[in-house]
């Protein structure tokens, strides 16, 4: 059954609805999805603790909602379509049934290496359907998942297995990514050199590149499912058991375990996913992200699946082998939903309009934006070029920590203002408040995005440390659940995400905490200490930008900056690798020894006639001094 929304007046309805009476209105849509038993109570809440509780008491498997429930009625369409990096190779087209088939055969594996319900799993894996299916397994065995982007760094991976205190990774032997072949398994192997907690490897074999594989406890994905049966009684979950924990970066600290839930988190990604995109029977929908973000998992596989939708992933870069890659795939199968990120476009952007020139394009109906705010410039030219101005863009606000869209057009429905996430979706309460924290009302008014009430897919705790999740999102304003964001209400009521107001920026779409990045450059032998900062960036929209005081007795400065670039790359991964690296006489502190980051902010975006009173500072002189040798 379908919650959809169709019109413009039905979604002020519907809010309306949400607001007065939110128990109702999320009951009524929850009672559209199977059950193994029905809720006792919609929502037990309180932001202090926080603890929040939905549909509680409810026993459900998130799986039956997209497995069997489809299996009857849609069992031959395609769920998953998988396209491969190169583009003559064979795909593949997973139905709903073989989707069915496979995630039992994989739980079946799972169940006889031990996993056990509430058993940590890792999944360490490139865009390929078996990561897909080894979240369902887990998800139906009751394990708990934690995908970690292939993207990150051995030391990384291994920071969250101990974190979370995996038993079982999943991995792959390598990975295609354009012209690269990028080892895979042997970064699991370095990152099991930190720590002896994983028990089973389990190694899907993509790439044929030489492995080693440990006796007793590495296993090949296509050994373990041989002669496993294709069913799997699916175990009985309640609504606030775990479902999966996704590693994200924060102001301080090392990445915090973001734990979602089974109930909520099931009803919110449909929910959303329907009605943001629209999406009715028999559409192709194309989601360009990749697995190991919250983006790949509710809007690749959780609230795709769960509404039956055809969903397409894809293995490689949207450069290779050219920049028409994108389009190529959206004529192949006649994608009608796309939904990508602003850096890609603008990186697409700078390709002019010539690849685009061959593809037809007609069949998309909408696309969508996620990550980072969207600038006009990139609004405009996805509008024109990719959609003929006949799609509807939906700007998609949302975050790690809230499972699902909270802010955006409903496509075809709200009416698009560029770079505007317009509204907020049914059920989502925002307040924009003042830095003395008070509410600021009405419109034309701008502050930090904060949310009053519970919405079902939002983060629970954060894992293995609740008080973090107190102090982090619900200790800056009393009562209510702080995003971190800017935003503007403008004069129509319409919401515009400004970017961070913390000690996190946005590159690529990526969060990375600098406190983070700090600590990684800091882990070279001569660094003295460092400040890392976020400045704007052409096509990444934001780069990072560090300042680093070293002991340069016997390097060259080229090759300390080379060293620190590998020591980031080392410690977190190559897109946590800073774009400029200068090497200063010291940092702009207080007397009290605070850094005063807002200096190395305008210094690093260029803008030094704004500096603002340095007086205040222990040794006004540094300004001048690192003016001198800023980079360009
Ligand atoms: O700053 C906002 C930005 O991305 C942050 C969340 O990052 P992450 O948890 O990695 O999730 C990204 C995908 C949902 C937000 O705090 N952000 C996300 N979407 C938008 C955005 N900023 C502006 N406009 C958006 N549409």
């Amino acid at each position: 059954m379908s919650d959809r929304i169709h019109t413009l007046s039905g979604y002020f309805h519907e809010y309306q609805k949400s607001v007065a009476d939110p128990e109702n209105f999320w009951a009524k849509i929850a009672d559209s999805f199977h059950w193994k038993k029905r809720w006792d109570k919609t929502l037990e809440w309180d932001f202090e603790g926080p603890d929040v509780k939905w549909f509680l008491n409810g026993k459900l498997n998130i799986t039956e909602n997209i497995l069997e429930r489809h299996l009857y009625t849609m069992g031959d369409k395609p769920a998953i379509i998988w396209e491969p990096n190169e583009p003559g190779d064979p795909n593949r087209i997973i139905t709903y049934m073989e989707l069915y088939e496979e995630v039992c055969r994989f739980s079946n594996v799972l169940v006889e290496k031990g996993v056990e319900k509430g058993d940590k799993v890792i999944i360490y894996m490139p865009m390929v359907p078996e990561a897909a299916i080894a979240m369902l397994a887990c998800a139906r065995v009751g394990a708990v998942h934690s995908v970690v982007f292939a993207g990150f760094s051995s030391n990384a991976l291994a920071d969250r297995i101990i974190d979370c205190k995996a038993k079982v990774v999943l991995t792959s032997d390598g990975n295609f990514r354009g012209k690269k072949k990028i080892p895979v398994k042997s970064v699991v192997d370095e990152a099991l050199e930190h720590t002896d907690l994983i028990e089973t490897m389990i190694v899907f074999q993509r790439t044929g590149q030489e492995v080693t594989m440990k006796e007793g406890r590495d296993f090949w994905w296509h050994e373990a499912i041989e002669g496993k049966s294709k069913s799997h009684e699916a175990v009985e979950m309640d609504s606030e058991d775990e479902l999966f924990i996704l590693y994200t970066s924060g102001s301080t600290g090392k990445p915090k375990g973001v734990v979602h839930t089974c109930g909520g988190y099931m009803i919110y990604s449909k929910y959303t996913f329907e009605n943001v995109f629209q999406y009715t029977p028999g559409d192709v929908y194309w989601c360009t992200a990749d697995v190991g973000w919250i983006t790949g998992h509710s809007y690749i596989v959780y609230g795709p699946l769960l509404t039956g939708a055809t969903t397409i992933m894809f293995e490689g870069v949207p450069t290779y082998p050219n920049p028409g890659r994108f389009w190529e795939i959206v004529d192949k199968y006649k994608v009608n939903q796309f939904y990508t990120a602003p850096t890609a476009i603008r990186a697409l952007q700078v390709h002019g309009t010539e690849p685009i020139a061959p593809y037809k394009l007609d069949s998309l109906k909408v696309l969508g934006s996620v990550g980072e705010p969207i600038n006009e410039e990139a609004w405009h030219w996805y509008h024109t070029h990719i959609g003929k101005t006949k799609c509807p863009i939906v700007d998609t606000w949302w975050q790690t920590e809230t499972g699902g869209i909270m802010v955006s057009p409903l496509a075809g429905i709200t009416p698009n203002k560029p770079a505007f996430a317009t509204l907020p979706l049914p059920g989502v309460q925002l307040a924009i408040m003042d830095p003395e924290g008070k509410e600021l009302k009405g419109n034309s008014v701008e502050g930090n995005l904060c949310i009053k009430f519970p919405w079902p897919g939002m983060i629970r705790t954060t894992y293995g440390d609740h008080d973090r999740c107190k102090q982090t999102y619900f200790a800056a304003y009393k009562g209510m659940y702080f995003t971190g964001d800017g935003v503007k209400r403008d004069h129509d009521g319409y919401y515009r995400i400004l970017g961070r107001v913390d000690d996190v920026i946005n590159v690529s779409g990526h969060r990375m905490g600098t406190a983070e990045v700090e600590n990684a450059i800091n882990e070279h032998p001569l660094v003295v200490e460092s400040a890392v900062v976020g400045y704007p960036h052409p096509v990444k929209g934001q780069g990072i930008y560090a300042y680093v005081i070293c002991d340069m007795s016997n390097r060259t400065e080229a090759n300390l900056v080379n060293e620190i670039k590998a020591s980031v790359t080392n410690m977190i991964g190559p897109i946590a690798k800073p774009d400029k690296i200068q090497i200063v006489p010291g940092l702009p502190k207080t007397r009290s020894g605070k850094i005063m980051r807002r200096i190395l902010r305008k210094i690093a975006e260029g803008n030094m006639d704004s500096l603002g009173d340095t007086s205040t500072l222990l040794d006004p002189d540094i300004v001048d001094k690192i003016i001198a040798g800023r980079k360009e």
